[in-house]
């Protein structure tokens, strides 16, 4: 591990120092590798890997060893950043030691730093308890993608007074329960602004406006490589898809004309092949 390898507790510091906190999902070496030179804080192994990458329609069908699979490739990858495994689903609801076990994973096999969690005071015992037994636990509250449908779907949440009031409560359960920063998603900007001033622990917003005190998105989203949807909330800072169909469409074209590989991109011999093939019969001398 190299010494400029960011701690948790650092994380946390930041809030106090009033540093805003960067985070952004990756779920491979070439994306985990570019986020990590860019001083990216944290870097998410989210499952969202289901929809960005593996093409489910939600992230409900992920398993444990397709999160595994992408954490330890991005676990090779991070020098500096803290690297949090997403649990899916169905992977800490059905017990404590399931939980623990499955969390335990993401450390020992996956060299990551924490694991994340989604849902409000329901799983605060079992964030507790992963807490006791050494595991760095990031909360997810608001617009919880793995339980979307008992939620209305993909919607803002919180922006009535009691759901607001929930939130607020869960965040607390939380911070109680020892997680060391919560996900805010899709949830009004001023309830954002009163989780974040009343909790010690960190906020990262996601659709939660400006007054958290981090932000993550989905780098797919950010770069514009994942065309089936672009939330409201999202910024794409570059198009990298219609630019990689330039490309590939500039392959297609080239190898069909013969205009690709050229001299430039090919190797040549040191002597002649003329003395290893017959030219008459192209046999083997
Ligand atoms: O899976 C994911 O990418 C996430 C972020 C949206 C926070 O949970």
């Amino acid at each position: 591990m190299k010494s400029d390898k960011i701690t948790i507790a650092e994380i946390v510091s930041l809030k106090k120092a009033g540093e805003k906190i960067t985070m952004l999902t990756a779920y491979d070496i070439g994306f985990a590798a570019v986020l990590d030179r860019a001083d990216i804080d944290i870097i998410l192994v989210g499952d969202s890997l289901g929809m960005v990458v593996l093409g489910y329609d939600s992230t409900v069908p992920v398993t444990m060893e397709e999160m595994l699979h992408h954490a330890k490739a991005v676990g090779r990858a991070v020098n500096r950043a803290v690297v949090v495994g997403d649990m899916p689903f169905l992977s800490y609801q059905t017990s404590t030691y399931e939980a623990i076990a499955n969390a335990g994973r993401f450390l020992k096999e996956a060299r990551c730093d924490a694991v994340k969690v989604e849902g409000g005071k329901e799983i605060c015992d079992t964030v507790e308890a992963m807490v006791r037994a050494g595991i760095p636990v990031m909360g997810h509250i608001g617009l919880t993608p793995q339980t979307a449908s008992q939620l209305g779907g993909y919607k803002v949440q919180g922006k009535d007074a009691e759901p607001a009031r929930k939130l607020l409560k869960a965040a607390k359960a939380l911070e109680k329960a020892g997680a060391f920063s919560i996900v805010l998603e899709c949830i009004p900007d001023t309830l954002a602004q009163a989780i974040t001033e009343s909790i010690s622990i960190p906020t990262i917003g996601i659709g939660a406006g400006i007054y958290c005190d981090g932000q993550v998105l989905v780098t797919h989203d950010l770069v514009g490589l994942f065309e089936k949807f672009v939330p409201r909330f999202v910024k794409q800072y570059a198009k990298l898809a219609p630019q990689m169909q330039k490309a590939v469409t500039a392959f297609r074209d080239e190898v069909k004309s013969g205009a690709f590989p050229d001299k430039d991109h090919s190797y040549t011999m040191q002597g002649d092949i003329g003395g290893l093939l017959d030219k008459k019969n192209k046999k083997i001398k």
